[in-house]
């Protein structure tokens, strides 16, 4: 590297120090990962038996790697089953699957997005949406979160011909959910296409009989013509990859249009084989989303005295699905926190900025359907007394 690069480097990395905001990558040791209140596995099908069977059958029968782009030789019958699994799972017409959420954000934002579409988006979008937006060159205005009026505002008064109103149906950092049906009523007013990452929402999220098939399935919202969805398959799903859901038509379009679909090597089969399993188990197991809202509720009840003595002005718990999110007074008390309750046996998130919407440093945990009753009363009492000492 060049010599103004690296004292540039160095600054950067100075600053990051000052502020608390130094990032390391958290190295999973194997084994016992004591009481995990940290990862996306809502489920707990990352190290299902199931899943791993089915990843090693994919392996011994297309070998490990896609081998080129889905349009090129990437794409087995594995894809193609998994595309309709979720297509079917969600209520959604039909299914493109990238090699992950973040390339199927990229992918459907891009190809829908450009000069002739305005991009109406929360304050409160993942990262993976907002690079997409800006990648499209569309006008994107951004409204406060959850905000109707403003998304309204924004769809009447545009100029462009067509309008995207970007959200997630249940957002990954606060874990609060959308007002979908609201949202769908101005789409349908003002002629606007509503995209739903449902990131943290399938799985775990939906009524009834659609109990872990997402926030839309089962619901006016799914197959509707003015909504398309996204997914990844790494989270609930214990795999590896993303999907975009919407029409036949839109399917046909992103095969064509979507950069991060047609310039990338498909993904692996071993992953989705392993998501196609999670597909049937999600169906066949609806306790497993049912284990994460008693675990949520249970998690909320341990801590909430707690958060309510603290006084914070951020509403703690707006919880819609697995996760919840503790304010913290700052990005090293969070740090603090996160490293104490690590040593105690109990993994949490750390979020710091950039990673929070509001710049308000936070410990995320996640309510995963796995975690008995004992692993949640050790942790509230562990998380109790760490926040209790954190200045
Ligand atoms: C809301 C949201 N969308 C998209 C993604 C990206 O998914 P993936 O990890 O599969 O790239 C994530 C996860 O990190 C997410 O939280």
């Amino acid at each position: 590297m060049s010599r103004s690069m690296t004292a540039w480097l160095e600054q950067q990395a100075a600053v990051r120090e000052r502020r608390g905001l130094v990032r390391t990558p958290m190295t999973r040791l194997g084994g016992d990962p004591g009481v995990d209140l940290a990862s996306n596995d809502y489920l707990g099908l990352a190290t299902d038996p199931r899943l791993a069977e089915a990843a090693r059958e994919a392996i011994g029968r297309w070998g490990t790697g896609a081998t080129s782009s889905r349009l090129v030789a990437g794409t087995t019958a594995l894809h193609l089953e998994l595309e309709s699994g979720l297509a079917d799972l969600t209520g959604m017409e039909s299914a493109l699957v990238f090699s992950t959420g973040y390339l199927a954000n990229l992918g459907v934002t891009t190809a829908l997005g450009g000069p002739g579409t305005l991009i109406v988006a929360d304050e409160h979008c993942h990262a993976s949406l907002i690079d997409g937006f800006r990648l499209s060159r569309s006008r994107v205005e951004t409204v406060p979160h959850n905000d109707l009026g403003a998304t309204g505002h924004q769809l009447r008064t545009r100029t462009e011909p067509r309008a995207l109103i970007a959200v997630e149906s249940i957002y990954s950092v606060f874990g609060d959910a959308a007002p979908l049906p609201q949202l769908l009523a101005l789409a349908e007013e003002h002629d606007a296409t509503l995209l739903v990452d449902e990131a943290h929402s399938l799985g775990v999220a939906g009524n009834g009989a659609f109990q872990g098939r997402g926030s839309v399935a089962g619901t006016e919202l799914a197959a509707h013509p003015n909504v398309v969805l996204t997914a990844t398959l790494s989270k609930s799903l214990g795999s590896q990859g993303g999907a975009v859901l919407g029409s036949a038509l839109l399917r046909e379009h992103l095969v064509n249009r979507a950069r991060s679909f047609i310039f990338d090597t498909g993904l692996a089969p071993s992953s989705a084989a392993a998501a196609l399993a999670a597909v049937g188990i999600i169906r066949a197991e609806p306790w497993r989303a049912a284990a994460v809202h008693r675990n949520a509720s249970s998690l909320t009840a341990g801590l909430m005295h707690f958060l309510q003595w603290r006084g914070t002005a951020v509403e703690p718990f707006q919880q819609a699905g697995a996760v919840q999110s503790i304010p913290m007074r700052s990005a090293a008390a969070a740090q603090e926190a996160s490293k104490a309750a690590h040593r105690a046996g109990v993994r949490v998130g750390c979020f710091r900025p950039p990673s929070v919407p509001d710049g308000v440093s936070r410990l995320r945990l996640t309510a995963r359907a796995t975690l008995t009753p004992h692993d949640i009363d050790y942790a509230c009492a562990t998380l109790r007394r760490i926040l209790e000492e954190t200045p």
